[in-house]
């Protein structure tokens, strides 16, 4: 660990930071899309219909969002598993399916176990999306692209999340050209929406003193509900996870929809209640959700974005991102969560790059 620190108090914050240049470099010698960007033959691209991802922790969370894309951009069917689970499932193997192993490492024992499990059951088609290109999971597929997050050596994963997100959108619209669902133009576009977003990172990262701010309230408290929609609750979910990595807060995340099933009964104004709420297609049901746990007394701490009429008002914080992304908001909107997970760690004087009982990798089960 003989990296400099450079103006950062914590690898963590570094690597946060250092998400701008990790996504340009993981799309710098991005063209076009298609099954070359992961070594694949154009024959080899039409053989699967169907996609099972396999990982564990953080890069599970990047597979969730990534499942929402490959249905809506590439209309493929497709699964994804916690790889722990899976290896040990009794499952219906489907051998036209293409299995993806997502691993920052490529060393995870349970998702190395279960990539093996399922080249057992009769899977032909793998492939490794990794940010360690000398891994076994990189040796162990057909196909894999490698993400250039460079190393991280905080144990809450930050820049590998991002990028494991970049990576899977490009097997999104690979998939999606093969499909026919890309036109050259559309394709065009998307480059043009990867190649901003450094500099749409880079405006997200700008709001740390805003973020600052609200984690002294944070540090106070020893529970946090986290809220998303469609491609933001797995962005809920690892806000959730990073909180409870490195503060130790107790943080659990929900689609907003299911707050009535169960988690509004924890509502009170001990509760912080964070929103993810992009300008997206659900943004209304989004806010008739706040309006719950806002008549209930919850604490709101809402991610919105910059054209979006939710103001800050008595129960309601707000911080606005600089722009609407689009299907690529997640990438942009996780980046809030990690540094107020990171600032509400520092305000609690946890150990950030080294929380407690865990570790970056587990290569033993
Ligand atoms: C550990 C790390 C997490 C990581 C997970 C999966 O739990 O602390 O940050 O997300 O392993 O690691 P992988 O290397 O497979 O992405």
């Amino acid at each position: 660990e003989s990296v400099d620190l450079g103006p950062y108090q914590h690898y963590m914050q570094k690597e946060i930071f250092e998400q701008p240049g990790a996504v340009g470099d993981t799309l710098a010698s991005i063209a076009s899309f298609g099954p070359e960007l992961f070594g694949a033959s154009p024959e080899d691209w039409s053989a699967f219909d169907q996609i099972l991802i396999l990982a564990c922790g953080t890069s599970y969370y990047s597979a969730c969002v990534a499942k929402y894309w490959l249905e809506d951009i590439a209309g493929i069917p497709t699964q994804v598993e916690i790889a722990s689970e899976y290896r040990y499932r009794i499952t219906v193997p489907n051998p036209k399916a293409l299995i993806v192993v997502v691993s920052q490492s490529g060393e995870t024992a349970d998702t190395l176990a279960a990539l093996r499990h399922a080249k057992s059951l009769g899977h032909r088609f793998t492939l490794a999306i990794c940010n360690v290109a000398s891994s076994a999971m990189v040796r162990e597929t057909d196909w894999h692209f490698l993400t250039k997050a460079g190393a991280e050596i905080g144990v809450a994963s930050t820049k590998a999340f991002t990028t494991q997100l970049l990576a899977l959108y490009l097997v999104a619209v690979s998939i999606a050209k093969r499909a026919g669902r890309l036109t050259a133009d559309k394709e065009k576009e998307i480059l043009r929406q990867l190649r901003h977003l450094p500099k749409a990172l880079n405006a997200v990262l700008a709001l740390e003193p805003q973020i600052i701010a609200w984690s002294d309230a944070f540090a106070k408290c020893e529970n946090a509900l986290f809220l998303g929609r469609g491609l933001h609750y797995p962005i809920a979910l690892e806000g959730a996870l990073k909180l409870k990595e490195i503060s130790y807060i107790h943080a659990e995340a929900y689609p907003a929809g299911e707050l009535k099933h169960g988690p509004l009964a924890l509502v009170t104004d001990k509760m912080p209640v964070v929103t993810v709420a992009p300008n997206d297609v659900l943004l209304e049901k989004l806010k008739s959700n706040m309006q719950e746990v806002k008549a209930r007394g919850g604490k709101l701490y809402v991610f919105a974005d910059q054209d979006t009429e939710i103001v800050n008002s008595d129960g309601i914080n707000v911080i606005r991102l600089p722009e609407h992304y689009g299907s690529l908001s997640p990438i942009l909107h996780v980046v809030p969560l990690q540094l107020l997970a990171y600032h509400t760690a520092c305000a609690r004087g946890t150990d950030v790059d080294k929380p407690r009982n865990l570790a970056k990798s587990v290569t033993v089960e």
